[in-house]
């Protein structure tokens, strides 16, 4: 048994542990299609993104009335491009006149990186705000957007937040402060499903899994799911899946294809239309601290991402 496993046990699964165990466990190791079944998407409509919708664009709306649309991008497989999408769909939501609040709850802090920032000279980040209970506004700063900046410190919130009651409420809390300012706020969460992961779908509304096309990372989407059921049951009710992304897509190649393929076959109308290809572009901009949008403002890499915030914007049936 995995130490995820039983780091759930522990936190929050109810009187029907075994049961759900057993059911975790063997979804895990089970099949894609047996899992695709549970699989919810949230039902596109002009309310795209459920419940409220952000107004729009900003300037003409009464502060306080409007209340931010939170998603995480959350995928415990590492380099999927989860800290790509948060940063460039957030950026893309920006340009089309959103305000938009971008959240690095990743201990790397590649997201506080890709705008600039150096991770290590932050005075204060998201493990004051987590472990300390700082304002969250006081972590932010304003760049393409405004950023909740991560420091090499957030390593040690979830073992700090541990002996916190609410612990998986920590980020819900702090979004109450700022949760009316900004149209969207998007979540960069760390490649596990630790208790980091499980504080952004615990505060989300939605969440984006990005996929990059290869059979094991489809896998992960099995034990997210489980994550997910969990969420839903003992934490947050409200939480769906947005949709799954494909992403670093070569579709030069057959293995990517078939890969496509399988993910649509399997999860249907979950996955986005919108496809991320491979772009040289996507490792440059983050080195000059800026998202492909402003780096390259008319190239091919930054319309995917412009694509998929319309998608998200218009519930992905246009
Ligand atoms: N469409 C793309 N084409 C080419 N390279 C990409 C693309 N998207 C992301 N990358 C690059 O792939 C690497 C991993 O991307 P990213 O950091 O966004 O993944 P991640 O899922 O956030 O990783 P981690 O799990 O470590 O947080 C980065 O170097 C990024 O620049
Ligand atoms: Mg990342």
């Amino acid at each position: 048994m995995s130490t995820e496993i039983e780091w759930h046990q522990n936190v929050f699964v109810p009187e029907h542990v075994d049961s759900r165990l057993i059911a975790t466990k063997l979804c895990v190791e089970g099949s894609i299609v047996v899992q695709s079944a549970i699989l919810e998407r949230a039902h596109p409509s002009t309310d795209a993104l459920g419940g409220e919708q952000p107004g729009p664009a900003s300037g003409d709306r009464t502060k306080g009335k409007r209340r931010a649309k939170i998603i995480a991008f959350a995928n415990q497989k590492g380099g999927v491009a989860k800290t790509t999408t948060t940063l460039n769909l957030a950026v893309a939501f920006r340009e089309s006149g959103h305000d938009v609040l971008a959240v690095d709850l990743d201990p790397q802090g590649n997201l506080t990186m890709s705008q600039g920032i150096d991770p290590d000279k932050v005075e204060a980040s998201m493990y004051d705000v987590l472990v300390e209970d700082m304002p969250l506004s006081d972590v932010v700063a304003e760049r393409e957007i405004d950023i909740a900046v991560a420091s090499i410190d957030l390593a040690g919130a979830e073992i700090a937040m541990s002996a916190k009651i609410g612990r998986e409420r920590s980020l819900s809390k702090a979004f109450d402060e700022v949760v009316g300012d900004y149209d969207f706020i998007c979540i960069d969460t760390p490649p596990s499903l630790g208790l980091l992961t499980v504080n952004a779908l615990t505060a989300a509304d939605k969440v984006i899994v990005p996929v990059q096309c290869e059979y094991l990372s489809m896998r992960g989407l099995v034990q997210l799911q489980n994550t997910l059921e969990m969420i839903r049951e003992n934490l947050n009710p409200r939480i769906e899946i947005e949709g799954i992304l494909p992403t670093m897509l070569d579709s030069r190649t057959v293995h990517a294809k078939e890969a496509v393929e399988i993910l649509e076959e399997n999860f249907g109308d979950l996955v986005f239309r919108s496809r991320i290809r491979k772009a040289i572009k996507f490792a440059e901009a983050p080195v000059r601290g800026a998202s492909v949008l402003k780096y390259d403002p008319t190239g091919n890499a930054a319309g995917y991402y412009r694509e998929l915030a319309e998608e998200v914007l218009t519930g992905g049936k246009t």
